[in-house]
């Protein structure tokens, strides 16, 4: 039995698909169902012995102890977190909370839970920790891409309530010898991603005939992986990772982001054509986010030379199957955008 923190989120629920498909060891999953947490991502588990949801907070140790003490996990994988950089501009408390609080109360339940234990179910027990490209800052065109060894420099709320709970896995480990180990991987995008990030937000936007709000002049770089890569690289460093090491994972695969909102445009040009014209007439340029970072991009070495990881999927194959699944899957971005949704939509748009 795994624990698995955040997973009717984005990334958090295709790791519990991924890991269910591949193997019948049991997930305990543990959400509070914030606005990002949908467990109709989750909906094809339903019956399913092996995925037991619990509708609680990472913050809440009372409860952890008691999951801890009932289910017996042999590790724990935290994505739970407050995930949206915008969000963490218009309101930072909630990421102190769950990023630094949650992680915190998670790993002193872990620690008392690892030391109780004996043997080998004490010497195999891991704590992985996911998190971010982000808390190594902004590159500049030429730097080389953010390798384990990058200073930290986070820019933004959410960045840096990462770089907090990535400081404090790594102190636990040292200090206590938690056996943690660490990911942080670069922007992720493909089945159940919340439409307010980029990608989602484009194919939404662009569906329903809406702007196609780009922050600034759209030439900022991310390094996107198809989230099932992300999933496949967690489960390589849970497996074979080395204790207190952090590895980081990308795609080898930096785009600026106008580029990324012109190959969605052309995607659903070809697959659901508009009456109206292609669909980057649709795209306006809007007010930039405030402290934006220019330019990520990952060096993945690490992972690939210790553990043979490798991505399956590139941009190509992977944005097209994601689009796809979008175009597949409407009753999904109905049911998300909920009246909490439009809520969002102005407060970040509204006023740019
Ligand atoms: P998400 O926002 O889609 O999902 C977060 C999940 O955590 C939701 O289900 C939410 O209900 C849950 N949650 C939030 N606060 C909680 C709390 N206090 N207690 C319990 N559950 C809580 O996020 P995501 O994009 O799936 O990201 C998952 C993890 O991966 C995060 O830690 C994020 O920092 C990291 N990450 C994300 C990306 C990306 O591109 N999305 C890239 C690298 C790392
Ligand atoms: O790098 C990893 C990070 O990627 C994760 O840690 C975060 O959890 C995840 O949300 C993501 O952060 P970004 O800020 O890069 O993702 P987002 O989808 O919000 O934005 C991607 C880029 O697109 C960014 O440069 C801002 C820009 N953007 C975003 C939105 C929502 C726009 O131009 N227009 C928009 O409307």
């Amino acid at each position: 039995m795994i624990l698995v923190t955040g997973g009717a989120g984005f990334i958090g629920s295709n790791f519990v698909l991924d890991w269910l498909a591949q193997s019948d060891e049991p997930v305990l999953n543990l959400d509070a169902l914030t606005y990002a947490g949908n467990l109709a991502n989750l909906a094809s588990l339903q019956g399913d012995a092996r995925h037991t949801f619990v509708h609680g907070d990472i913050c809440n140790r009372e409860l952890i102890d008691q999951l801890l003490a009932t289910h017996r996990p042999r590790a724990i994988v935290h994505f739970a977190a407050e995930s949206h950089v915008d969000r963490s501009i218009h309101g930072p408390g909630a990421f102190m909370k769950t990023n630094v609080d949650g992680t915190f109360t998670l790993l002193e339940a872990a620690r008392a839970y690892w030391q109780g234990l004996e043997g080998e179910a004490k010497a195999g027990f891991r704590f992985h920790h996911v998190s971010t490209d982000e808390v190594y800052g902004s590159l500049k065109p030429t730097d080389p891409p953010f390798a384990e060894t990058n200073p930290y420099e986070p820019n933004s709320p959410y960045s840096a309530s990462k770089a907090a709970s990535d400081h404090l896995v790594r102190a636990w480990h040292h200090t206590y010898g938690l056996p943690v180990v660490t990911t942080n991987c670069s922007n992720n995008y493909g089945p159940y991603h919340f439409p307010e990030k980029l990608i989602p937000l484009m194919i939404v936007n662009a569906l329903a005939g809406k702007p196609l709000p780009v922050y600034g002049d759209g030439q900022q770089i991310r390094d996107w992986l198809y989230v099932k890569d992300h999933c496949s690289g967690i489960r390589a460093v849970l497996a074979g990772g080395r204790l207190g090491e952090t590895y980081n994972i990308g795609g080898w695969n930096e785009q600026a982001n106008i580029d990324i909102v012109k190959i969605v445009c052309s995607l659903l040009d070809e697959l659901r054509p508009d009456a109206a014209g292609p669909y980057s007439r649709l795209i306006t340029y809007v007010t930039d986010r405030p402290g934006h970072d220019r330019r990520y991009a990952i060096d993945a070495r690490k992972i690939e030379q210790e553990l043979g990881w490798r991505p399956a999927e590139t941009f190509q194959t992977g944005i097209r199957k994601t689009v796809e699944w979008y175009l597949a899957n409407e009753a999904w971005v109905a049911e998300v955008q909920s009246g909490a949704y439009k809520d969002w939509l102005s407060t970040n748009y509204q006023a740019r």
